[in-house]
């Protein structure tokens, strides 16, 4: 398996598998959940729900990622042979399809929101942006337009391969993403509403928290932190056998979070409160008009939208990746073969979401996109994880887990963290996701 490629070093990892995790999940999901979930109510309740059940299953993909060094199908098979286990695998590459689809197609938009604001479209104060989202999202050459463009950029940087593909490119744009956020804070804490958004932003108000805010909260951190469909086993197989697991999964989970409160700290301060609206007109539309009355507005929403583009395009690399490596670990097809093949069958899968918002009548009726989001961004991940945690309880072994875990893990060893993940990946976890598992399905809410 020497061909299969490895990360340059520890840092090349953690930016990559970073870059998957960070994504629209982080710049626009998680400041729309928190929106409309009582504010920093619901961001304390977001980290709990991060370090004490997405955490530890961070830590279970990875290893089962590195112990088998092999892609979600294959990595199943390889530690438990002569199982159904790898049906999981399977589902994850399913899911990988399925979350790419219509993924792309918001990130489409995010290129499409660049060239509107070059071209001077977008925030001239005549403009009305509702007016420039429905024509835009009920236009479906452009739609689909976008959707491949975006797909093609996706697939550039997968056939560009682990090192000088994958982790190039995290290197690049992550900084990149970072110092523009830092910016854009900067620049909105001068907007006259900046205290209020902040006020909603970071005092909890609990009396907006009920069951249905800590499932959102959960749904969210798994969805963010790309848990449950092995993307994190697939960037996990990439790893050298000495490297600190530990230390790892804890800086993704860390530069994620962080980047999600800091897209908080963009919108609220932009939004001088509250935001009234939901969905993707929050950054779509209601920023825009935010940024249509500021000084510098038509920049500043360039700046914007080029930030989302970058953080999209480091997540669908990883969705894609794990579709690629599937095909050739498990068929043997070349990589460059495997990433265009699988890029174009996943970009025609995403045509119905793309016309589901105004451009074709069906599509739109069933809401095509939020039940692709539903199905596969929901269910899939939180059944993926639940599944995982489980297969290590009961079907690797915990023994064997901490035994492959502690290879150059310093803390592995140490009694209370071996307590700790053991209790988590025993009981917490799959107790947690069940719950949220039951409630998904039976409310047939989408979370996060
Ligand atoms: N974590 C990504 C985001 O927040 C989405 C994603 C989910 C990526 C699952 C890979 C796997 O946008």
């Amino acid at each position: 398996m020497n061909n299969r490629g490895e990360w340059s070093s520890k840092l090349g990892f953690i930016l990559a598998a970073s870059g998957s995790a960070i994504g629209l999940g982080n710049i626009w999901r998680f400041p729309y959940i928190t929106g409309s979930n009582g504010g920093g109510a619901f961001v304390l309740i977001y980290l709990l729900c991060v370090f004490i059940v997405a955490f530890p299953v961070m830590i279970v993909e990875l290893t089962i990622g590195r112990k088998a060094k092999r892609n979600p199908v294959g990595a199943f098979k390889a530690i438990a042979p002569n199982s159904k286990w790898w049906i999981i695998g399977a589902m994850g590459v399913m899911a990988g399809f399925g979350i790419l689809s219509y993924y792309s197609v918001v990130a489409g938009w995010t290129i499409a929101y660049i060239v509107k604001g070059v071209t001077g479209g977008l925030t001239a104060s005549h403009l009305d942006p509702a007016a420039i989202f429905n024509s835009f999202a009920s236009n479906g050459f452009l739609q689909i337009f976008y959707l491949f463009l975006f797909s093609a950029l996706t697939v550039f940087v997968v056939i560009g391969g682990v090192k000088n593909g994958i982790e190039k490119a995290a290197k690049i744009l992550l900084p990149l993403l970072f110092v523009l956020m830092l910016l854009l804070i900067g620049y909105v804490l001068t907007l006259p509403g900046a205290m209020d958004g902040l006020k909603f932003y970071l005092v909890p108000d609990f009396s907006k928290v009920n069951s249905h805010t800590i499932l959102m909260a959960m749904g969210q951190a798994f969805f963010s932190l790309s848990l449950g469909m092995g993307a994190m086993i697939t960037y996990g197989s990439y790893l050298p056998d000495d490297d600190d697991l530990f230390s790892s999964a804890l800086y993704v989970t860390f530069f994620d979070t962080l980047i999600a409160i800091l897209a908080g700290f963009i919108i609220f301060p932009a939004l001088g409160g509250a935001p009234t609206k939901a969905g993707p007109s929050l950054v779509f539309v209601v920023l825009v008009d935010v940024f249509r009355k500021i000084p510098f507005g038509g920049v500043i929403a360039v700046v914007f939208f080029v930030l989302m583009a970058i953080a999209a395009l480091t997540s669908t690399v990883s969705l894609l990746e794990v579709v690629t490596s599937y095909l050739i670990d498990e068929k043997g097809i070349s990589r460059k073969k495997a990433a265009i093949g699988a890029g174009i069958v996943i970009a025609l899968l995403g045509i119905p979401s793309a016309l589901s918002l105004g451009a074709n009548k069906f599509f739109t009726k069933i809401g095509f996109l939020d039940k692709m989001d539903f199905v596969f961004g929901n269910i899939f991940l939180t059944f993926g994880g639940l599944m995982m945690c489980l297969f290590v309880a009961y079907k690797w072994g915990l023994e064997c887990f901490f035994e492959h875990l502690s290879e150059g893990c310093d803390h592995v060893g140490k009694p209370h963290f071996n307590r700790w993940l053991q209790i988590a990946i025993y009981f917490i976890c799959p107790l947690a996701i069940a719950i949220l598992l039951l409630y998904i399905l039976l409310t047939g809410e989408t979370l996060g």
